[in-house]
């Protein structure tokens, strides 16, 4: 199954080339499996996706079905056994400079401070004051000004998040792709954490692929959710179905639209949504 691009991403990119770039991702008939004892064990088969420039994926699935394996090609973190990814146009490489990951662990130094590990982020070769100015910048965008010169062990893991999201963005990715980024954090700092991805979103409208197995917080947060998982009789994963979420963000959790949505994301991750 091959899916278009569409033609109304929640962010294109203005004239202004101060600005994050968005950049277009496909996966092209993307494979990967893993050798084992027994022969190679397929994991992924024949997943296409395009993510337009600006847009928000969710990827959904239960866990183990091959998220974050999808995640690292996109990354470029690793490499499909066939298939390719093509970022902007052009085969994504290792360690893509217009990719930025995040992960579920923050993944500070620790004896860095907030202000230091943000300027990790920072593309190779840039200029001290437009570093310190971009710095700046993003402390405040995740409200972490006030907290530029503490140590990772002195903040809590929202923070601690935030501090790896603004350093993911101290690159100008062209594309952002988050893994499970808020599965660590008790559900009211999550929750603020969805509010800040938007208003990151908003303020650096990159190409976003969210990993979740979080149906509220796809349905919150992308444009489109593509649920990943195995057809029954199949060993390895694919994309089960893909689904455009209406609505401008932040959208009415209690919304209509947004409860049929649920009840067929559930279904397609084979839970019953009244025992959800
Ligand atoms: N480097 C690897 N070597 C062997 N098997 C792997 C490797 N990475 C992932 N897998 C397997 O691929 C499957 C999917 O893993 P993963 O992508 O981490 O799932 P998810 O992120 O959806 O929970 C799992 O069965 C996992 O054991
Ligand atoms: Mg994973």
């Amino acid at each position: 199954m091959t899916l278009t691009v569409p033609t109304t991403p929640s962010g294109t990119l203005g004239g202004d080339a101060s600005r994050t770039p968005a950049l277009a991702v496909r996966f092209e008939s993307v494979h990967r499996s893993f050798p084992t004892a027994d022969g190679p064990r397929p994991v992924l088969a024949s997943v296409d996706l395009a993510l337009a420039p600006g847009s928000v994926t969710a990827l959904l699935g239960t866990s183990g079905c091959g998220k974050s394996t999808l995640l690292r090609q996109g990354a470029g973190l690793d490499r499909p056994t066939r298939g390719r990814v093509l970022v902007d146009g052009t085969p994504v490489r290792a360690h893509d400079d217009r990719c930025a990951v995040g992960f579920q662990e923050p993944r500070l130094l620790p004896w860095r401070t907030v202000r230091d590990n943000v300027a990790l982020g920072l593309p190779r070769g840039t200029p001290r004051a437009e570093g310190r100015r971009r710095v700046d910048e993003l402390l405040d965008l995740v409200g972490l000004a006030a907290h530029a010169g503490h140590r990772p062990r002195e903040i809590s893991g929202g923070m601690a998040q935030r501090t790896s999201l603004a350093r993911a963005l101290a690159r100008r990715p062209g594309v952002l792709l988050l893994d499970e980024p808020f599965g660590a954090l008790d559900a009211l700092t999550r929750l603020r954490m969805q509010d800040l991805l938007l208003d990151v979103h908003r303020a650096h409208p990159t190409t976003v692929l969210l990993v979740t197995h979080d149906v509220e917080e796809a349905l919150q947060l992308a444009d489109r959710v593509v649920v990943l998982g195995r057809r029954p009789g199949e060993e390895a994963a694919g994309v089960l179905d893909v689904v455009d979420v209406p609505g401008e963000r932040p959208r009415d959790r209690e919304s209509a639209d947004l409860a049929r949505l649920r009840t067929v994301l559930l279904e397609r991750l084979g839970v019953a949504p009244h025992h959800a």
